[in-house]
């Protein structure tokens, strides 16, 4: 099925949005006008009049045939005229050249998320700089406080295809894994999925690591698959992404945050650096993160000289305390439902990246107000 119709003569905006994955398909004057073969409607049309002075004509009797199709202009210059033309047909976006694939990427994919009618949950992914920063501790504490307040809508995925440990700091040892998930993806329903998600405690799910290898967990198709079907599931997904798996990193299209976790140290920061310019590039300045984790106010290294080395402005600072982390590993129970400096940093962060979260899903609002003009 196509999500997105292209209608233009410059194949490189179909190429754009294939290479973020989506499934494109090309829109002629003939299929535009209800010509051609009925095929079901894509969920976004993307409309290219770069060096015209009108839209093409029967674009508005499309809009009203396929009300469920959310339109995106591409336009040189944003002309009253032309304009007022594209709110009389129902355009819900317009984006004025230059338009770069990820500014295009982003329109499409807000429309996307608009025009899905089930729930649709936040992706947020955390990367470590280094091993030991403290990324899946982040991941697991965000997650028991967003459980907080919203019990039962928060799913944990541990993507270590080996040796991940989310289990253990959440106090259970789940019967299956992530790669059960993958292997299935494609066969997936909800008795399954509930099947392999393990409860816990916290009130969060957790789909845990596994200790067998997979071919099919290494490949980006499924991750994207699977993730899919966890946002139609749950309010809230963390993912603790493995650093050095290339099908994971790759495969994070729906993540509205991708958290990298860094300390103060030089080898971390500087590896901190190339993962945030490396996610940067590929999903989008807007959704990149920064976090410091056990932070040291007297460190030689300070708070702006991270930024600095990062690229990435950072809201949040964790301070260190081994011996809250420690005994909070050693039961079973996430370190941010329990009292203390730590604690509260823990679900600050958390809750302003559930806030954020939020904000990046705006409600449908009315023609007008979706109208709007984006330089890329
Ligand atoms: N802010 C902190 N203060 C003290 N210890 C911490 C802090 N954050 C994490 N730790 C501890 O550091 C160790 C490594 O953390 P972990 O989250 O497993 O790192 P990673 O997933 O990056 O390898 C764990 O023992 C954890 O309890
Ligand atoms: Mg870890």
């Amino acid at each position: 099925m196509i999500q997105v119709a292209v209608f233009s003569s410059d194949v490189r905006l179909e190429e754009a949005l294939r290479a973020g994955g989506l499934k494109v398909g090309r829109m002629d004057v003939d299929s535009l006008n209800g010509h051609a073969r009925a095929t079901s409607p894509p969920a976004a049309l993307v409309v290219d009049v770069r060096g015209q002075h009108h839209l093409p004509t029967g674009l508005a009797a499309f809009r009203k045939q396929h009300p469920a199709t959310g339109i995106i202009l591409v336009a040189s210059t944003l002309e009253p005229h032309l304009m007022l033309e594209a709110m009389r047909a129902g355009v819900t976006e317009c984006l004025q050249d230059p338009v770069t694939p990820q500014s295009l990427d982003q329109a499409v994919r807000r429309l996307l998320v608009d025009a899905m009618p089930e729930q649709i949950g936040q992706v947020v992914a955390f990367v470590g700089a280094k091993g030991g920063v403290g990324t899946t501790t982040l991941a697991v504490n965000t997650a028991a406080t967003l459980g907080r307040t919203v019990s039962g809508d928060v799913l944990l995925i541990d993507l270590h295809m080996g040796h991940g440990d989310a289990a253990l700091f959440l106090g259970v040892e789940p019967r299956f894994s992530v790669v059960d998930a993958l292997e299935n993806v494609h066969r997936m329903d909800d008795a399954f999925f509930r099947s392999v998600v393990e409860k816990t405690k916290a009130g969060i799910d957790l789909l845990g690591s596994s200790d067998r290898l997979s071919q099919s967990a290494a490949d980006p198709q499924r991750v994207r698959a699977l993730l899919d079907f966890a946002i139609r599931k749950y309010r809230f997904v963390m993912l603790d992404v493995p650093r050095s798996d290339v099908a994971v990193l790759d495969s994070l299209e729906t993540a509205s945050s991708i958290v990298v976790v860094t300390t103060q140290e030089l080898p971390s920061l500087r590896s901190a650096g190339r993962l945030a310019h490396a996610m940067r590039t590929r999903y989008g300045a807007a959704h990149v993160k920064a976090v410091v984790n056990r932070f040291d106010k007297r460190a030689d290294i300070a708070h702006a000289d991270v930024e600095r080395v990062v690229g990435v402005s950072v809201k949040h600072v964790i301070p260190s305390d081994y011996r809250m982390a420690i005994e909070a590993l050693n039961v079973g129970r996430p370190v941010a439902l329990e009292k203390g400096p730590l604690a509260d940093s823990l679900r600050a962060f958390a809750g302003d990246l559930g806030g954020v979260v939020k904000q990046a899903r705006p409600q449908p609002a009315g023609m007008l107000g979706r109208l709007a003009f984006r330089r890329a």
